[in-house]
């Protein structure tokens, strides 16, 4: 609940350009909830005085209210992923419980999400990670099997694995690398969605005729009213189950908010969500 004449941290963006100019100041008017920008425990997908920072202010709208199950800092880690990862796997994929889905990249924030929805709704689930941790936490988090994407025959163990009909659903952390085999291991009718994409990519789209396959990108902001309201329904029915738990990996202070982007970018052997603490 914010107060007005305190003053806060808060990150601000004042130019564009590189995570540099993620500046910290320590100024900030504490803002102040009207009508309809409640001071409740919740979690939110869109803010208006912006998310770094020690408050902010939402809208009634953006707003759903966290479980006393889970922590501020997983509140903080659950809706961009949960929402992209629900709006990929059913607004987009159109999944059914019992496809055989495969998340390329399932050691970050959206990763683990996408395992623990697609698991929790009935799927048969393949992960991918590129450490050792990375595979564990990957199998605690609703994979059925993980296989490295770090190892040159990989895509010959999960294709294996998958058997002779292939992979219903792929959903695809870094389309750039992998859009090529992801088209050769799909089933007939079966769909890719493009979460994450860091560049071009040369594809054969014969790859995708005789499967009658498809590539569907997602993009989380475009989501309708009423798209919005499903998958929050869907996500407090997730906290409430029990099912639903974001898992917190590398934490940094708030004034490292630069680095943090930096990481994001450069690191690898990803342990869940990043978060920024205060
Ligand atoms: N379209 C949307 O609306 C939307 C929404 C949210 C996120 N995104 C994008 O989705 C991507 C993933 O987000 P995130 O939050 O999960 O990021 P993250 O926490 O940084 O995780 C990145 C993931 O990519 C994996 N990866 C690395 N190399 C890979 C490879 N060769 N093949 C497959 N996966 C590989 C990493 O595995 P290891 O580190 O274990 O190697 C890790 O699981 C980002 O590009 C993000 O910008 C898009």
């Amino acid at each position: 609940m914010a107060s007005v004449g305190r003053l806060m941290r808060a990150i601000r963006v004042q130019e564009f350009g590189k995570p540099e100019v993620l500046k910290l100041f320590k100024d900030v008017p504490v803002p102040s909830p009207s009508k309809d920008q409640k001071g409740d425990r919740v979690f939110t997908r869109a803010t208006i005085t912006g998310s770094y920072a020690e408050y902010t202010l939402a809208s009634e709208d953006t707003v759903y209210p966290l479980s006393e199950k889970l922590s501020f800092k997983q509140g903080a880690a659950l809706s961009i992923p949960y929402f992209t990862a629900y709006r990929a796997l059913f607004q987009k994929a159109h999944g059914k419980p019992g496809e055989l889905v495969l998340v390329h990249g399932a050691s970050g924030g959206t990763g683990i999400a996408c395992c623990q929805i697609a698991r929790a709704y009935g799927f048969r689930v393949f992960g991918t990670a590129g450490s050792p941790e990375g595979l564990n936490l990957v199998l605690q988090n609703g994979a059925h099997q993980v296989f490295n994407h770090k190892e040159h025959d990989y895509i010959e163990k999960i294709q294996e694995a998958a058997g002779g009909e292939g992979i219903n659903i792929i959903l695809e952390m870094l389309s750039n690398n992998n859009l090529s085999n992801d088209l050769k291991l799909l089933s007939v009718g079966g769909r890719v969605i493009v979460i994450g994409c860091r560049g071009p990519i040369e594809i054969n789209p014969r790859d995708t005729m005789f499967k009658e396959s498809s590539i569907t990108g997602v993009y989380v902001f475009n989501s309708s009213k009423e798209e919005w309201k499903e998958i929050g329904a869907a996500l407090v029915g997730g906290m409430e189950a029990g099912w639903l738990k974001p898992l917190i990996g590398p934490e940094y202070p708030l004034e490292k908010a630069p680095q943090a982007h930096e990481d994001l970018i450069q690191s690898s052997g990803a342990t869940g969500k990043m978060v920024l603490v205060i």
